[in-house]
């Protein structure tokens, strides 16, 4: 069966770390994020994936050979300029075979896909919208259902004396082809703005299908954060790809931890890594490949991919560090804090406040200090 992802967005809230990375392929514990899409499209017989790339295409092609040894043929297509969620599924439209499902690149989800496809088919939907409920359906566009599924009416971003669910669009639909012949070629078109409330207004069947299965877009540093808590906690219903060394400590090939230093789990350091003597990392924090933490530091909920260097007496908490990044001595980075690929900060600076440094830049030493 087919599946459609969209990947071609900028990311520009997760920015500085989608400068160089797009979303989703941004490691999430030390993996490229969107293997975990694929995994979970895998284990519900989506072996077609097609990848609707636009930014930072070229990122995507090593998931061709990647999965094809597990049965799964991924095939990536690029546009020219965004063509906005259905425009991008518009452009692909003559790859499509059948009902297939379409997934936003950016959601960590354990969605039970077929469930979601029998409701599809029981219903005889032209479309079926997942809906996840949030605590906050304010910030949201709500999708109200009527009591035999049908979606009832879009309320964005409704007051709280205009709320009548909690749910929301999960970003994950599973349509028939001939859906797309009511959306515009070659330009740019939503299917929450767009498609799904054309659709609605034709009374064609729209269905929605209530999941309390996990669910988070990553799109923030705060939610990039949280996937990597979630994850680690055991809260998502996806396992991890390593081998506990304890309950809650994870650690790569060849890695080291000095005796004298502290893991409060849940912790996962990826191969490679040198922890030195009196480090203390308390969890829930991933640290990626080929790293070195250096005497005395204190890393603390917080993110640090591959190659960074961090030097002694520095604290990391709360924070993501991009990939090879040196840290100077003393230097604080706290309050989620977010720093680009590429880059140095010298000895003796306080990066705080969700400050956020753009990659290859170098702060000298003792400059920012809030
Ligand atoms: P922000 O710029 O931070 O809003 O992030 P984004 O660009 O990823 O946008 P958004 O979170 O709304 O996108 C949801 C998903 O759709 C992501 O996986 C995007 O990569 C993808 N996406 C968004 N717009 C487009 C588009 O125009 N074309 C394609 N192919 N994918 C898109």
């Amino acid at each position: 069966m087919q599946a459609v992802i969209l990947v071609g967005g900028l990311g520009t809230r997760l920015r500085p770390l989608t400068m160089t990375l797009p979303k989703p392929m941004l490691p999430l514990v030390n993996r490229p994020f969107i293997e975990y899409v694929i995994k979970l499209l895998k284990n519900h017989g989506f072996d077609e994936i097609i990848l609707s790339t636009g930014y930072l295409p070229a990122t995507f092609d090593c998931l061709k050979d990647d999965f094809s040894n597990i049965g799964v043929k991924v095939t990536c297509v690029s546009e020219s300029e965004p063509l906005g969620t259905c425009g991008a599924v518009k452009n692909i439209e003559s790859l499509i075979k059948d009902t297939f499902v379409v997934f936003n690149g950016d959601i960590l989800t354990d969605i039970n896909l077929t469930h979601l496809l029998e409701y599809h088919r029981q219903k005889q939907a032209l479309a079926t919208l997942a809906l996840t409920s949030v605590d906050d359906p304010t910030s949201y566009g709500l999708v109200p259902l009527n009591s035999d599924g049908h979606v009832k009416e879009f309320l964005e971003k409704p007051s709280w004396d205009e709320v009548t669910t909690d749910l929301i669009n999960a970003g994950t639909y599973i349509l028939e082809p001939e859906i797309l012949s009511y959306a515009p070629s070659g330009e740019n078109y939503s299917f929450e703005r767009g498609l799904f409330p054309l659709i609605l207004e034709k009374g064609l069947p729209l269905f929605g299908f209530p999941t309390s299965a996990y669910w988070l877009d990553i799109g923030s540093p705060e939610k990039y954060l949280r996937a990597h808590y979630d994850m680690l906690d055991g809260k998502v219903g996806i396992g991890l790809d390593m081998e506990q060394v304890r309950p809650g400590i994870w650690l790569g090939k060849d890695s080291k931890v000095a005796d004298s230093s502290n893991l409060f789990g849940p912790v996962l350091i990826g191969p490679n890594c040198e922890i030195g003597e009196n480090v203390s990392v308390t969890g829930p924090t991933s640290i990626g490949e080929n790293c070195v933490i250096s005497d005395g530091v204190r890393v603390e909920s917080s993110v640090i991919l591959d190659g960074c260097q961090i030097s002694g007496s520095s604290v990391i908490k709360n924070s993501i560090l991009g990939r090879n990044i040196e840290v100077g001595r003393k230097v604080h980075i706290e309050e989620c804090s977010v720093l680009g690929d590429n880059m140095a900060v010298g000895e003796e600076n306080w990066l705080k406040k969700g400050i956020k440094v753009w990659p290859d830049t170098k702060i000298g030493p003792g400059t920012i200090k809030f």
